[in-house]
């Protein structure tokens, strides 16, 4: 009989291995073990269930080779084979370890067909949320292994909104079951087995820039390299929090160092606007907003279409969008009988290929007048709109019902080349119509607003 030694596990990885729930999501930080206790969890199973099929993915193959690959198959060799050209472990007692990369959506193309009962994600923020939906969608088969999807992460990345959402903010939509999601925190500090073998490894962490060291030593999910609304808050900041003597939970009430709200009916006196931005072959977006008696703005509902993103639905055509917003102005309860200003992407009334945007929607009733469409400027008003006042109170807030907003304005980054811009490769359209919004009631601020700090360069010196 061959025997197979597994180490101790420090105690976050013993609750990452006995983690029971279809989601479990691991680290958050560097350095916490988490390649370790995929590796370990991998084997623990392999070795439980003969005949489960397991798979590995790592965005790049280096990495998958380096980080498993070649540890895997010597920690095995007693008990089974490796095939490189499948890229596939072989147990003897018909387990199964595969091992996938996936640098970009093409690599997605070799899931054809195939099943999984458990996957693991390694380094999870670096896929993108269309890629882990893509291979997670194969985690299915008819018998009685455990089904189970592992994410291990690190703030940052373009995975970073998606694993925030379903595990640090736990916000989940239509279809998603909140009792389904796990997620251990491990930082490097869970992870005696390396700072004895490593005792600088903490030095490096430490000595990284503030952001960085925030995100990479402390696990702080709400700052990442380049972050464009880094002044953005869905929830409460802890120390402000407390030097106002107040729980997260009454701060959060009372709409204090946070810009996300629990929906409530707008009074009826409140303003009330529409804001719209076009994408011919990219997702439209439209908010409507109420401004309280002190010009303070609140998103309370939105209209998003996603054409870019299979998982998303289908494209809608201009009719169809101005029907579906005429309809809302015609039937929520909200925005029935309201008066209501529209504010628009000025391109909209470019009429060269026919009948412009702007003309679809007047036949449906649906008015705006021109945005005011200066970037720079635009984004200082967006910026203004979000500093806390000396009581923690913002002059915009949105509706935690609002998802387009929630889930792409805290993705866009910094442009590389371009640093007071944000980078337009990502989902901007909520903040663009937001821009023009901000643009149609400007704010004076009180005080100076510090320089949009310039990007610090997204990179890993720890190599
Ligand atoms: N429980 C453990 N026992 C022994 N060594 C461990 C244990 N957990 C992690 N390590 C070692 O610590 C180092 C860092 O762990 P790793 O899993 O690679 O971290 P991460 O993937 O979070 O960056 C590796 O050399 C790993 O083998
Ligand atoms: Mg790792």
């Amino acid at each position: 009989m061959t025997e197979l030694t597994i180490e101790r596990p420090n105690e976050k990885q013993r609750a990452m291995l006995e983690a029971r729930t279809k989601h479990v999501g691991f680290g958050g930080a560097r350095g916490g073990g988490k390649s370790w206790a995929v590796r370990t969890k991998a084997k623990l199973l392999a070795l439980r269930y003969p005949g489960i099929k397991l798979l590995i993915v790592r965005r790049t193959y280096p990495e998958l080779i380096n980080n498993h690959i070649q540890i895997l198959r010597q920690e095995l060799r007693l008990v089974g084979t490796y095939n490189d050209k499948d890229k596939v472990f072989r147990f003897r007692n018909g387990s199964t370890l595969h091992f996938m990369y996936c640098a970009k959506d093409g690599d997605l193309d070799r899931l054809q067909g195939v099943e999984y009962d458990v996957i693991f994600l390694d380094e999870a923020t670096q896929l993108t949320e269309f890629q882990m939906k893509t291979i997670t969608a194969c985690l299915r088969g008819v018998n009685d292994f455990p089904k189970r999807i592992y994410y291990t992460c690190n703030p940052g990345g373009q995975g970073h909104g998606y694993i925030k959402r379903i595990f640090l903010e736990r916000r989940y939509e239509p279809g998603e079951d909140p009792a389904d999601y796990s997620f251990i925190q491990s930082l490097v500090t869970d992870n005696q087995a390396l700072l004895k073998r490593q005792p600088d490894y903490i030095k490096q962490l430490e000595a990284l820039p503030e952001k960085l060291r925030r995100a990479w030593l402390d696990g702080d999910w709400d700052v990442f390299e380049g972050q464009f609304f880094e002044d953005f808050r869905s929830a409460p900041d802890a120390a402000k929090c407390a030097a106002a003597g107040l729980s997260p939970e009454e701060a959060a009430a009372q709409g204090r160092w946070t810009h996300v709200r629990r929906p409530f009916d707008p009074p009826a006196g409140w303003k009330l606007y529409r804001s719209f931005d076009w994408g011919y072959s990219k997702p439209f977006s439209c908010a409507w907003w109420a401004v309280d008696y002190d010009g303070r703005l609140y998103r309370i509902l939105e209209l998003y279409g996603c054409t870019r993103n299979p998982n998303e639905g289908v494209k809608w055509t201009p009719d169809e969008v101005f029907r579906r917003i005429r309809e809302m102005e015609d039937q929520h309860p909200w925005l029935r009988g309201r008066s209501i200003e529209g504010v628009a992407d000025p391109a909209i009334w470019d009429a060269s290929g026919g009948e412009s945007i702007a003309e679809t929607a007047e036949r449906y009733r649906v008015y705006f007048s021109p945005g005011d469409h200066k970037r720079i400027p635009g984004w200082l008003q967006c910026h203004y709109r979000l500093r806390f006042d000396e009581e923690g109170l913002p002059m915009l807030y949105v509706f935690d019902t609002c998802m387009a907003f929630l889930r792409t304005v805290p993705t866009l980054v910094y442009d590389e080349t371009r640093p007071e811009d944000l980078d337009t490769s990502g989902e901007d359209h909520v903040a663009d119509e937001w821009r023009y919004l901000c643009m149609a009631r400007p704010l004076t601020p009180k005080s100076p607003v510090p320089a949009v700090p310039a990007p610090l360069r997204w990179g890993d010196p720890l190599g």
